[in-house]
């Protein structure tokens, strides 16, 4: 742990905390989420970064789901992986018969599910883990639990591979020399490795081509400047953030080629739900005629969900808005005392705005019913 001075020369404590997991899955020098041998949950911190890189431990399904809830863990895939070693902890703490430890799983799962409503990625991984419960009930404790964090890692393995998938198809798309635009943190901390959004971008950059990220700061939870910026910046990725008011200035002067975001959940007619702010980004890409790709593993495609009205938007709290929030867990106040504040965290992308939608089974375009249709199979 080190003492230095943030670039406004104010002190601030840097915790560069080594990667605790013997055996990440993550692939990165840093993971957002781990199963530890033991079944503990280790989640790197993100509300605390870019300042602080600190690890925090998880035992209890309860203190998952709060974690959630808390964004220490975010971005959907990331939530899903989080919530399957929810469930592996939730199976080591049932020592129980058959029966109860199917009671104990249930309740776990009602509890994670909860935790945030609009991605999806939270259910499908739930409905796998609940799925792998029933398989493995009438197993002794300990080879079911370890059967439990098997899936769970299992799970996160398929995330990370269908990122590295959907990043080399989408890597095609991307023009030698682009300015590619992002919009919230769709990298390794929102997936539980290499991304979707950055998942392109790096593909890309590996492809040996030269790409620039232009990243919005992402208002109010500044996913853009604080997560998007810290990751590129890592992997030496050219990234400049700007605040989100200043993306029609650089379209309307030819400074960006591409735009591309990630999904926390797409309906079956091709609308997105993504990280407010999306849509006005995806108005202003169609005007200035510049393509806007959607990143999303297939776990982020509701075929259950006929178009994007069918998306529950959560509201987040008045304070992520009216205050600004210090690494220290101080806060600055930003609007009077009194006046209400609205703060819906996503906002839902007609299908037509969206120029394909990059996934692991291929690429559907345009975004419509039939171009997932036929990704579904
Ligand atoms: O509120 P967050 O930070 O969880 O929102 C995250 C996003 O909107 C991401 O763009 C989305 O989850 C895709 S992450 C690959």
């Amino acid at each position: 742990m080190t003492d230095s001075k943030s670039r406004f020369g104010v002190p601030t404590l840097r915790t560069g905390q080594a990667h605790p997991h013997p055996d990440p899955i993550g692939g990165q020098a840093y993971s957002a989420v781990e199963l530890m041998p033991g079944s503990r949950v280790v989640m790197l911190d993100q509300r605390k970064l870019p300042v602080v890189e600190r690890y925090e431990y998880y035992t209890r399904v309860d203190d998952v789901a709060q974690a959630i809830r808390d964004m220490v863990v975010r971005g959907a895939p990331a939530i899903g992986i989080a919530a399957a070693y929810g469930m592996a902890a939730g199976a080591m703490a049932a020592r129980g018969d058959a029966a109860s430890f199917l009671e104990a799983m249930k309740i776990a799962d009602a509890t994670l599910r909860a935790s945030r409503p609009t991605a999806v990625n939270l259910a499908w991984a739930l409905d796998r883990m609940s799925a792998a419960a029933a398989a493995h009930a009438s197993l002794d404790f300990a080879p079911r639990s370890e059967a439990m964090a098997r899936a769970a890692r299992e799970l996160h393995r398929d995330e990370v591979a269908a990122c590295r998938k959907l990043g080399a198809l989408g890597a095609a798309l991307v023009p030698d020399g682009a300015t590619i635009l992002t919009h919230c943190n769709a990298g390794a901390l929102a997936t539980g490795g290499y991304g979707t959004a950055l998942g392109i971008i790096r593909a890309a950059k590996e492809a040996g081509k030269d790409v620039r990220v232009i990243a919005c700061e992402t208002r109010p939870y500044l996913q853009g400047a604080r997560l998007t910026a810290w990751e590129l910046s890592k992997d030496r990725i050219h990234v400049e953030v700007i605040a989100d008011s200043m993306a029609a200035h650089f379209m309307a002067k030819r400074a960006v080629n591409v735009a591309i975001v990630g999904a926390d959940r797409v309906a079956r007619n091709g609308d997105v739900a993504n990280k407010i702010g999306t849509y006005a980004l995806a108005c202003l890409a169609a005007a200035h005629e510049i393509p806007l790709y959607v990143a999303a593993p297939w776990s982020t495609i509701d075929l259950a969900c006929a178009t994007g009205e069918g998306i529950p938007i959560e509201e987040r709290s008045e304070e992520e808005l009216s205050r600004f929030r210090l690494p220290d867990g101080g806060a600055v106040q930003l609007v009077p005392d009194g006046v209400p504040v609205r703060n819906p965290s996503f906002d839902v992308t007609p299908a037509n705005l969206v120029t394909a939608i990059v996934t692991e089974r291929g690429v559907a375009s345009p975004a419509s019913a039939e171009s997932l249709a036929k990704l579904a199979g």
